[in-house]
């Protein structure tokens, strides 16, 4: 039987993988041994060129399902693996049928939550990934997607300044509705609590993780920080019309979370006395936009944020905070960023992504001009970092 392959953007590659061989016994050369998360189908990340892509065997339907509702996810502009095509009508040579194969676009500079942890993770950081896994959440509820099997390894996560940003890997059980109900909502939660509590039991069990570490009090915080963002991000509020500062006020707060409202319900009462706001449409991004507009560069929102705070005491320390920002953001492109990333020598390039060195820097820096009791040139800080603290740093672009 003939090969059926659905893809947007086909790749003619593609068709070269050694399709009428089980995923489990491809030959190493098409495989890139990345770390991969747990999984119950066959996965592998294999290397088609000069592209990357993750291989996941299951049936036809199910990959197509999951094929279309990752592609709706990108359009989007969701935080989720972009789908490369769907092959189905595998035989294998003996004329046995084989089962179809999904392919994502590996996620560069992405790791799995158990590599992150092998990675050097403490269990201080485990705030952090929550966070990333509740805002993940709550973007993906705001556009009514219900994803029905939310954990840790259904997620890839990226640095971001520090922090990370989640990916959605995983939407096999997902469904994008007209409107998600509340009782959805609560139920991707109660299936968020429960695996995330196994999957920090098993790290646990594995030595990944500090067994002191309360993997239910991790677990209380998805409820906690999830009802904090969501109430934050859609909840109503109610003031008089002497308060209208409240509304810039509230646009303010969700700006500093990294959210733009795209639209605000403004509600006065009959005697005009009282006003109500409510956020219909927000949207992640805030800093990240700014800074694209500015240098062009596409960054996670923290490593935008951080960039931007960079850019501002730049144009402070130069006077020039009169001047064009984009001028002056060009100046500082040329004049700081792109020397300071160019110090990363060509054979450590794989170990963090230029952003989030920059980032580091400029957090290596704070520590040595505390040490010092004078602030330290952004180069000098970069020579160092790159010289004691990037050789111990682990590959982590894989491709
Ligand atoms: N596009 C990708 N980029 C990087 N890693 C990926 C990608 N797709 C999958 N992976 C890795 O493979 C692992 C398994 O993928 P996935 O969760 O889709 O399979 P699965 O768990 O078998 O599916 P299911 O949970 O539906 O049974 C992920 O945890 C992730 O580590
Ligand atoms: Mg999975």
């Amino acid at each position: 039987m003939a090969l059926r392959i659905v893809a947007h953007r086909p790749d003619p590659s593609i068709v070269r993988l050694p399709w009428s061989t089980p995923l489990a016994d491809w030959d190493e050369k098409h495989l890139v041994p990345l770390p991969r998360g747990l999984s119950r189908h066959v996965v592998r990340i294999v290397r088609v060129k000069d592209r990357i892509y993750a291989v996941k065997e299951t049936e036809e339907q199910v990959a197509l399902t999951e094929y279309r509702l990752l592609r709706d996810l990108h359009r989007m502009g969701l935080p989720a693996v972009v789908p490369q095509g769907v092959v189905a009508g595998r035989t294998a040579a003996d004329g046995s049928p084989l089962p179809a194969a999904l392919l994502t676009q590996h996620l560069r500079f992405s790791l799995p939550y158990r590599s992150l942890f092998a990675h050097g993770l403490r269990p201080e950081n485990l705030p952090s990934l929550v966070d990333a896994l509740v805002v993940l959440l709550v973007r993906l509820h705001l556009a009514d997607f219900y994803w029905g099997d939310v954990s840790l390894s259904n997620v890839l996560f990226r640095r971001n300044a520090g922090e990370f940003a989640a990916y959605l890997v995983d939407a096999e059980t997902g469904e994008l509705n007209k409107t998600l109900s509340p009782r959805l909502r609560q139920h991707d939660l109660e299936v968020a609590c429960e695996n995330v509590f196994a999957e920090l039991l098993d790290l646990q069990a594995s030595q990944d993780l500090d067994a002191e570490v309360a993997a239910h009090e991790v677990v209380d915080l998805i409820g906690v920080r999830y009802d904090e963002l969501w109430r934050e991000l859609t909840g109503a509020e109610e003031f008089t019309t002497d308060e209208m500062w409240r509304i810039e006020q509230r646009i303010e707060r969700l700006g500093s979370l990294g959210f733009d409202v795209d639209e605000l319900d403004i509600v006065t009462d009959f005697d005009g006395e009282t006003v109500r706001i409510q956020p219909r449409v927000v949207e992640l991004g805030h800093h990240c936009r700014q800074l694209r507009a500015l240098t062009g560069m596409d960054v996670e929102e923290n490593q935008a944020r951080r960039l931007l705070g960079d850019l501002a005491a730049y144009a402070a320390a130069h006077g020039l905070d009169d001047v064009d920002r984009p001028v002056v953001a060009q100046r500082w492109l040329t004049e700081v960023y792109r020397p300071v990333t160019a110090l990363v020598p060509a054979e450590s390039r794989g170990k963090l992504e230029p952003a989030e060195v920059f980032h580091e820097v400029l957090e290596h820096r704070w520590r040595l001009s505390e040490n010092a009791g004078t602030e330290v040139d952004i180069f000098a800080a970069a020579r160092d970092w790159v010289d004691h603290v990037l050789p111990h740093r682990p590959e982590e672009a894989f491709g």
